[in-house]
Parts: C-alpha cells; sequence; structure tokens
C-alpha cells in the first residue's frame, strides 16, 4: 500500500530537480483523514461518504481501489452476507429472476476498463457558484470492472417487447423522507455487450464503499448510471422518472444564461461522459527547479476516443501536441505527457486540452448549469520555475 507522503516523496525523488512544494498541496494534505483503506483522499463530505482523489494519484492508468474517488447519496448499506444476498428481476420480463451471489459469479465474467466520472466533478470551478458537494478535479478514477453481462442476465428473464428502460436499485440506507437511489437506462445500453453486472474492480472484489457485493457498471457514462449495492433490476416500459432522474441528472436543452434556473420541461437527463483532461504533473503551486519538466495527466471521452491531447506553456496562446501513453481501452482514459524547456525563469500557466472522434474539443469555459454538472473546461495549472 502506498501511503500518500511516501508516494510524494517518491515523486519528488523520480522527477530530479523539481520540489512540490505547493499551497494547495498542503491544503490537500490538511483535508486528508485517515479513513481506512482509503489513503490521501481530500473528504468532501464525511456523513454521507464523499471522498475525492487528490490530482497527484492521475499518473496511473489503472486508479488504485484506495485512490479511487467514493460518491454516496446517502449511507451505505450494512455489509450483507453472501449467503443471503439476493438480486431481483422484473417488471416487463416473461420470467422474472432472483439470483442469488453465486448464480451470479456462476455466469461468464467479461471485463471492461472503464473512467467512471461523477457528473458532478469540477462543480467548484463553475461561476456563479452552484450548490452541491463541491468537488475539485478529482471525482474520477479508472478502473477495470468485471462481472456478467447485464444482458445475459436480462436474457434469463426475457425482455418483453413493451420493456424499453432498466431501472435499477441501490440498497442504500435512506434517512427520512430522502427518496431511494434508483435511476434507469434506456434498454439499447442495458443488452449493449459491455454493460455488466460488476462484482469485482482492478481484480478484487468490490468494497463496500464501491458497491459489494454487485453494482452495474454502464461504461461511458456518468458515474450516477452506475448504480452501487444493486438490489433490483426492474424493466420499464418507460424511463423512471423519481428524484435521481428528474429532477436530478439532467443538463439543460439549450444553454443558460449563467444564474438562470433549469426548466425541467426543457432539459434531458445525462447519459454519457465529455471530452475532458486534466493535468497531473505539475501541480498546481508547485516551484519547479529545472527549466525541464514533464507536463503529464490524463484524458477520456465518454464513448469516444480521444484523439489528441494538446498542452499549452503560455496560457493559451500557442498549443503542442502531447504524447499519448500506450495504454487505451474503449472507454478508459488515456495517459499523456509533454516534455516541455522553459525559456527562462518565471510563472507560467500551462493548459491541457483533449479533442474527441466526435469532434469535440475542450472548451474554455464549461457550459454553466445550476447543478454544475458535467464541468469540462481545459485545464489549468500555475507553476514557478525557478532558474
Ligand atoms: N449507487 C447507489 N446505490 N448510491 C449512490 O449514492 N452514487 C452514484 C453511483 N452509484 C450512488 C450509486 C454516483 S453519483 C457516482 S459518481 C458513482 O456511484 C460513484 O461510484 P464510486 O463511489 O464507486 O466511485
Amino acid at each position: 500500500m502506498i501511503l500518500r507522503r511516501d508516494f510524494l516523496t517518491g515523486v519528488a525523488a523520480a522527477v530530479a530537480g523539481v520540489s512540490w512544494l505547493d499551497p494547495l498541496l498542503s491544503w490537500a494534505e490538511q483535508q486528508s483523514v485517515d479513513i481506512p483503506g482509503e489513503d490521501g483522499m481530500i473528504v468532501r463530505s464525511a456523513r454521507f461518504l464523499d471522498l475525492e482523489t487528490p490530482p497527484e494519484f492521475f499518473n496511473a492508468w489503472i486508479t488504485p481501489v484506495p485512490h479511487f474517488f467514493v460518491r454516496n447519496h446517502m449511507g451505505e448499506p450494512s455489509t450483507p452476507d453472501a449467503e443471503s444476498w439476493r438480486l431481483n428481476i422484473s417488471g416487463e420480463v416473461e420470467k422474472p429472476l432472483t439470483l442469488s451471489l453465486s448464480d451470479v459469479q456462476a455466469m461468464t465474467v467479461h471485463s471492461v476498463s472503464n473512467t467512471l466520472e461523477c457528473a458532478g466533478n469540477g462543480r467548484s470551478f463553475h461561476q456563479p457558484h452552484v450548490p452541491g458537494v463541491q468537488w475539485g478535479k478529482g471525482a474520477v478514477g479508472n478502473a477495470t470492472f468485471s462481472g456478467p453481462r447485464l444482458r445475459d442476465v436480462l436474457q434469463r428473464a426475457n425482455v418483453k417487447s413493451t420493456g424499453k428502460h432498466v431501472m435499477f436499485r441501490g440498497s442504500d440506507e435512506v434517512p427520512g423522507k430522502v427518496p431511494p437511489f434508483i435511476r434507469s437506462i434506456p434498454v439499447e445500453k442495458a443488452l449493449h455487450d459491455d454493460t455488466l453486472i460488476a462484482t469485482h474492480m482492478n481484480g478484487a472484489a468490490l468494497t463496500k464503499h464501491h458497491g459489494f457485493p454487485a453494482r452495474a457498471l454502464v461504461p461511458g457514462w456518468i458515474g450516477a448510471a452506475s448504480c452501487k449495492w444493486l438490489s433490483e433490476i426492474t424493466v420499464l416500459d418507460h424511463e423512471f422518472d423519481g428524484n435521481f432522474m428528474k429532477p436530478g441528472y439532467r443538463m439543460p436543452n439549450h444553454p443558460l444564461k449563467p444564474g438562470d434556473p433549469l426548466n425541467v420541461d426543457d432539459s434531458h437527463v445525462i447519459t454519457a461522459l465529455n471530452v475532458k483532461s486534466l493535468i497531473s504533473a505539475p501541480l498546481d503551486g508547485a516551484i519547479v527547479r529545472s527549466p525541464k519538466l514533464q507536463v503529464q495527466g490524463a484524458a477520456w471521452a465518454g464513448e469516444a476516443e480521444v484523439v489528441k491531447v494538446e498542452v499549452s506553456t503560455d496560457s493559451g496562446v500557442t498549443w503542442q501536441l502531447a504524447q499519448l501513453g500506450h495504454q487505451q481501452a474503449k472507454y478508459a482514459w488515456r495517459l499523456w505527457s509533454y516534455h516541455w524547456k522553459a525559456a527562462k525563469a518565471g510563472e507560467y500557466t500551462l493548459m491541457s486540452r483533449a479533442t474527441d472522434s466526435q469532434g469535440r474539443v475542450q472548451p474554455a469555459t464549461a457550459e454553466w448549469n445550476p447543478s454544475g454538472y458535467l464541468y469540462n473546461a481545459i485545464d489549468r495549472v500555475r507553476i514557478r520555475v525557478q532558474a
């Protein structure tokens, strides 16, 4: 297990001449707590656990589970005993089913490497300010999820032609009158080869924070689509319209003026992720003691492919192509790097901008919306290069 302090020492040692002493980092240090198995994470909420990954952990293609963000709307259920856990499949199906964990584990396993990002990631950067968990850059991570295809389970239940949406229910501990975590996805996405009932993450059984014993994995889509602690799958003849679909997790059909309210009747449920990149090194506020350094980070695009990442070292005046890492998979982020030599000592703003196979380009300013979803503005860090 890598402790945050050891990790940082390792980075500093590996990049000769670079010092990572920066104000943001010390801020992050103050916010980090000891939650067993969740080293060095930033705690955004302790009541219902919301843990953010500090950007320096985005230097690995696969994010280790202890460094993978956690987003809980409410309480985690008490861990079910593997013997008594059941998954019910019902609704618009010919043969309603109840599966035990051993039934699920006996099915053919498929693995998907997927970048999971919370729709609210980056919310704190929206201007004007929007309410909700004030995520910085790190409500995102890339992991390999494994388990049976949802399609195989639905085929056993034999979906009727009236089945249009597949609804997931999590067994979260719901406080007071809060509506339970229920959402639905269109049947086409549910029957897609890569949509899973995941029981494993990075080769190990899901941990409690990430949905033990089984969660949906809806690749390329916002994290909210991937319901944790699955207890029920219900096939519906319509899109589910409870709280976490309406008014939650919706974008306006037409861009709003910053500050305007959402008109729910002129909005749609958010599905796939945007094109986006972030810089994992150097960190914002770093003092760099050598003019030569490697700018690096990660870029992803939901169901699309990242085709290029550009880096600017002059506040966005000129852009140069970064080199894309060799590790890649359909829904997974690409690591990228750019070797740069600063012409002289001074302060610099470094930026990264990704472009995807659908022609989408990371914008200078993200589209403002009242819940701060899908923030994807060009990433930037300010550093000082010392001669
Ligand atoms: N599933 C349940 N049952 N309850 C939740 O609160 N949060 C969703 C999704 N699945 C949530 C859930 C959201 S908003 C996100 S971003 C992802 O889980 C986060 O997954 P993670 O905590 O494994 O990173």
